[in-house]
C-alpha cells in the first residue's frame, strides 16, 4: 500500500460497516488505512446526523483538515478530503460552500462509486457532490475482497427506513427501506467466517423489518435468515441491531428460542413510556404493546437481556408523560440503555412543533432517567458475580496484560493474562469466572492457561493459577 487513507467514523455501527467497505474499495487503488490524518493522502469523514451539533462537529474537523491539507500542498503533496454519510446527504452543496477545501461529498447510498470519484478528483475535477439515491444498489458494487477485521464482524443486511418517526432524520438521509438478497448475505457471512469471524452482528436501521429475497424466490423474514446463517459451521454467535417493536414477529421470537447461536440480548428501542408521546412520535405502538413483546421474548428466552433507546423532552412531553417512561423502565428492567435529550432535526415534523421542552427541563429529566438506567445496569452486572460466562475475546485491554471481550449479554469483560498468552487468547471464546462487577463492565478470571499450545477445549474456571482478577473496566 503506497498511499495513506484516514477514515474518521461518527455515529452508528452502520457507519462503521460503511467505513470498512470504503477502505475495501480503496485498497485496490493502493490506499492502506492509517490511524491519523497526519500525512494522509486521503481523509474521509463518515458523518452522522442523528442528533445535535453533528454538522457543526464536522465543520470544525474540516477546519483542522484545511490546515493539514495546506501544509501538505506547501510540500508539493496532495490530500483528498471527502465528506460521506448522513451529514453529507443532508447538507450536500452547503458543505462545499462553507468548506471549499473539501473535494467530494457523497451520501450513504453512493459510496460504491468512490474509486471513480477519487480518480476524477486526482484528474483535477473539484467539488463533486453525489447525494442522489441511485437506482442501482451499492451492495451490488461492493468488492468481495475485504481486509480481515477480527473475530466480531458487522454485516449490513438492510438499510433505510419507511417508519418516519417524527423526530428522526434517517428516512431522509438513508432513504427508503431496502433488504439485501439472502444469497448475498450468506455469501458475505461465509467470507467473514472464513476470514476468522466467530461472531456476526447483522445491521440495519430497521433490521427486523428485513424482507430479503430468498433463494427460493420467496421473501424471507429475519427469523428465517438467522436460522440459515446459524448453519454456517464455524460461526459461533449471531446478533442483530437495531429493531423496531412493530417488527418483532412470532417467527423472530421463535428463532430466539430455537437458535443457540443467537445471543440472548436484544436492543429494542421504545423511546418513551407514554402513549400520548409515542403517538406524537408516530411510533405506531403503545407502551403496553411493548410490554407484551417483552413478555413473549422472556417466555421464549427467560434470561434474555434487554437494551433500549429513550428520548426525553420530546415536544409536548409533560411531567406525567415522563413519569410513565420511568415506570416502564422500572417494570421492564434493562441490562443497559441509551438515553438522549430530544434534538430538533431540520426537516423533521417534530422540529417545527411549538411546544418545545425547555433545555433545563430536558437536562433534569435526562439525569433522572440515566440514574435509574445506570442503577439497573449495575445491578444486572452484579448478578453475574461468581458465575461463569463464555466470553469472546476481541482485543487488548487498556492495561498491560489485559484482554477484553464480550459476554453473550454484551457486557465488556476484562481479564488479566500473562503477556505471552495475550495474542493467542484474542479471537477465542473462553469460559470466564466473573470476579468483579462495575457500572459498565465485568472483570473475571480464566482458568489454567497453557502458554505453549492452543487450548484443545475451553479451559476450566476452577484454577486461579495466575491470580487474575479485580480489574476495573
Ligand atoms: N433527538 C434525540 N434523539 C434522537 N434519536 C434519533 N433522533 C433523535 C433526535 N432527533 C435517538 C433515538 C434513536 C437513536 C438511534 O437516536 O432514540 O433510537
Ligand atoms: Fe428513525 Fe428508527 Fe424511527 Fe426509522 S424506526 S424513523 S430509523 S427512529
Amino acid at each position: 500500500m503506497s498511499k495513506r487513507l484516514y477514515i474518521k467514523t461518527y455515529g452508528c455501527q452502520m457507519n462503521v460497516y460503511d467505513s470498512d467497505r470504503m477502505a475495501d474499495l480503496l485498497a485496490p487503488l493502493g490506499y492502506g488505512v492509517a490511524d491519523s490524518p497526519q500525512g494522509a493522502d486521503m481523509v474521509v469523514l463518515n458523518t452522522c446526523h442523528i442528533r445535535e451539533k453533528a454538522a457543526e462537529k464536522v465543520y470544525s474537523e474540516l477546519g483542522r483538515l484545511r490546515r493539514l491539507k495546506a501544509a501538505r500542498e506547501a510540500n508539493g503533496s496532495k490530500m483528498v478530503i471527502a465528506v460521506a454519510g448522513c451529514v453529507a446527504q443532508a447538507e450536500g452543496e452547503e458543505i462545499l460552500r462553507r468548506a471549499p477545501q473539501v473535494d467530494m461529498v457523497f451520501g450513504p447510498q453512493s459510496y460504491h462509486r468512490l474509486p471513480e470519484l477519487v480518480a476524477k478528483t486526482l484528474r483535477g475535477v473539484g467539488g463533486i457532490v453525489e447525494t442522489e439515491f441511485p437506482v442501482e444498489s451499492k451492495f451490488d458494487h461492493l468488492p468481495e475482497e475485504s481486509i480481515p477485521r477480527g473475530t466480531a464482524a458487522y454485516l449490513s443486511i438492510q438499510e433505510g427506513c419507511d417508519k418516519f418517526c417524527t423526530f428522526c432524520v434517517v428516512p431522509y438521509t438513508r432513504g427508503a427501506e431496502f433488504s439485501r438478497p439472502v444469497a448475498d448475505i450468506v455469501a458475505e457471512a461465509e467470507r467473514l467466517v472464513a476470514g476468522g469471524a466467530l461472531e456476526i452482528t447483522l445491521l440495519g436501521q430497521n433490521v427486523n423489518a428485513f424482507h430479503g429475497e430468498g433463494p427460493d424466490g420467496e421473501s424471507w423474514g429475519l427469523g428465517r435468515l438467522i436460522r440459515r446463517l446459524a448453519e454456517i459451521r464455524d460461526l459461533e454467535r449471531l446478533r442483530y441491531t437495531t429493531s423496531h417493536p412493530r417488527d418483532m414477529d412470532d417467527d423472530l421470537i421463535a428463532a430466539h428460542a430455537e437458535t443457540g447461536k443467537l445471543m440472548p440480548y436484544l436492543h429494542l428501542p421504545i423511546q418513551s413510556g407514554s402513549d400520548r408521546i409515542l403517538a406524537a412520535m408516530n411510533r405506531r405502538h403503545s407502551a403496553d404493546d411493548y410490554r407484551k413483546i417483552v413478555e413473549r421474548l422472556r417466555r421464549a428466552v427467560p434470561e434474555i437481556a434487554l437494551s433500549s433507546d429513550f428520548i426525553v423532552g420530546f415536544p409536548g412531553e409533560t411531567d406525567t408523560d415522563f413519569a410513565k417512561t420511568l415506570r416502564l423502565v422500572t417494570e421492564i428492567g434493562y441490562a443497559q440503555a441509551y438515553s438522549f435529550k430530544y434534538s430538533p432535526r431540520p426537516g423533521t415534523p417534530a422540529a417545527s412543533e411549538e411546544l418545545q421542552v425547555p433545555e433545563d427541563v430536558k437536562s433534569e429529566r435526562l439525569e433522572t432517567l440515566q440514574n435509574l438506567l445506570n442503577a439497573q445496569q449495575e445491578s444486572f452486572n452484579h448478578s453475574f458475580l461468581g458465575r461463569d460466562l463464555p466470553v469472546l475475546f476481541e482485543g487488548k485491554g487498556r492495561k498491560p496484560g489485559q484482554i477484553v471481550g464480550r459476554s453473550p449479554y454484551m457486557q465488556a469483560v476484562h481479564v488479566e493474562v500473562p503477556e505471552v498468552a495475550r495474542e493467542r487468547l484474542i479471537g477465542q471464546i473462553l469460559q470466564v469466572r466473573v470476579t468483579g462487577a462495575f457500572a459498565n463492565s465485568l472483570a473475571g478470571e480464566i482458568g489454567t492457561i497453557d502458554i505453549d499450545s492452543p487450548p484443545s477445549e475451553v479451559p476450566s474456571c476452577q484454577a486461579d493459577e495466575y491470580g487474575i482478577g479485580g480489574v476495573t473496566g
